[in-house]
């Protein structure tokens, strides 16, 4: 059957479905370049109009996944589990989550990526580690696997090409927010990454993707509902970004906390989420070795992390680079701090060097905020708040300029209860 872009693209602009054979035919053909990028973005708006049934969504994630290789870690004989985050502000449960639950019994192939915008990504985090390689061939994937029992890289180009061009065009057309094309764009990478079982955490709040509970809940049902059609044992737990994680946001201070973690100790939330996911990665992959909790207090997890990141070249004894120029922000009044706004501290640790604003902008490892209260905490006027991080001060005026109106004090005695850090879990 012949096919054109203009009327795959009327189809959905007049909210109509779109047949299996338009899907697999525009995805094809967008990935080999013969559907042009203002053909896409034109498709990719009108889906964000008017979205997409979940046949749809589903045939849509398959052709992306047929767009590129399918990994296969069956070789291992052992149990696969991964885990994904929506991306959040701090958000560095990843590094002691892949060798915890390595610890534990379950393998943990872990692709990552980037940061891009306010929110971290996973390898600039571990790239602050003197040696660590993010690049791996497929066989040195598996054998950092086979020997650490996880391992944590970046995605080759042959893994789900179309989404790796539609991401980018997305991002430039404000297409980024459809929960459709967000559901298959996640799910299409993960699901052609071959793990056995799959924990999303989807985050809600201000430093998230979804401000929202009930458009996160959307999603998180959405990625549930294609993971387990395609085989792949899903969960979702929803988690709260209305504040950042644990106590830094930045690379080489994200680490520095995780090591934390995996030592016994760190953030009592960043603890808690990395044990409730830890546990959801086992109970999917049918796991029933050690207990997370356990494996942080022996030292098991630490030994995993020691062999994984010494695997990919990094020097685990090797002091973090530290910023060259620290800058203190005290608190402005007495009483109760009630507000420390997710995005508010992205923006200022992007700012200061920690992130970037163009996919090929270098970071800064040492750049970041390292926050010494957290909402519910009392706080004295004049006491250290946050401590800004940056090898380029002349960056503290817009950075510091970006915590305006994110930061509250409210007077002593002011009833103030935390967000619960798991807000819901969708199977
Ligand atoms: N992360 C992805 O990989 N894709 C999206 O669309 C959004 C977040």
């Amino acid at each position: 059957m012949s096919m054109d872009a203009p009327s795959v693209i009327r189809t959905k602009r007049d909210r109509g479905e779109l047949t299996d054979a338009q899907i697999d035919w525009v995805i094809d053909a967008y990935t080999r370049g013969e559907v042009a990028d203002e053909q896409m973005s034109a498709l990719a708006m009108a889906i964000l109009l008017n979205g997409m049934n979940l046949r749809e969504i589903s045939r849509w994630t398959d052709a992306m996944i047929r767009s590129g290789v399918r990994m296969d870690f069956s070789a291992l004989g052992v149990p696969t589990s991964d885990k994904h985050s929506t991306g959040g502000v701090g958000d560095k449960i990843t590094l002691p989550l892949a060798p915890l639950v390595a610890a534990c019994g379950a393998a943990v192939p872990q692709l990552s990526g980037r940061g891009l915008g306010h929110t971290g990504g996973t390898l600039d985090k571990l790239e602050s580690i003197p040696g660590w390689r993010a690049l791996l061939s497929n066989d040195e994937m598996m054998t950092v696997l086979r020997d650490a029992g996880a391992v944590i890289c970046a995605a080759g180009d042959g893994l789900a090409p179309a989404d790796k061009k539609l991401y980018a065009l997305r991002d430039v057309t404000g297409t980024v927010e459809a929960i459709p094309l967000i559901a298959s764009s996640i799910m299409s990478k993960k699901i052609a990454e071959g793990t056995g079982a799959l924990v999303l955490d989807v985050k809600v709040g201000s430093g998230a993707f979804m401000k929202n509970l009930a458009d996160a809940q959307e999603l998180a049902r959405t990625m549930v509902g294609l993971g387990t059609n395609a085989g792949v044992n899903t969960v979702a737990l929803l988690t709260d970004m209305s504040t950042p994680l644990g106590l830094t946001a930045g690379n080489a201070l994200e680490v520095r906390e995780s090591v934390e973690v995996l030592a016994g100790g760190g953030p009592a939330d960043v603890v808690e989420l990395t044990i409730a996911l830890a546990r959801e990665m086992l109970a999917a992959a049918g796991v029933q070795g050690k207990d997370p909790a356990d494996a942080l207090r022996d030292g098991s997890a630490m030994d995993h992390w020691r062999r994984m990141i010494t695997a990919q070249g990094g020097d685990v004894d090797a002091p973090l680079p530290v910023a060259r120029e620290q800058h203190v922000i005290t608190a402005s009044a007495s009483g109760v701090l009630t507000q420390l706004d997710a995005y508010a501290v992205g923006v200022c640790a992007w700012r200061l060097g920690a992130g970037r604003a163009r996919k090929e902008d270098p970071v800064q490892a040492g750049a970041g905020v390292e926050m010494h209260a957290k909402p519910g905490d009392t706080v004295t006027a004049g006491q250290p708040l946050l401590t800004l991080h940056t090898d380029t001060p002349e960056r503290y005026d817009y950075a510091i300029e970006a915590l305006t109106g994110g930061i509250g004090i409210s007077p002593a005695g002011t009833a103030f209860t935390p967000n619960p850090i798991v807000l819901d879990r969708i199977a």
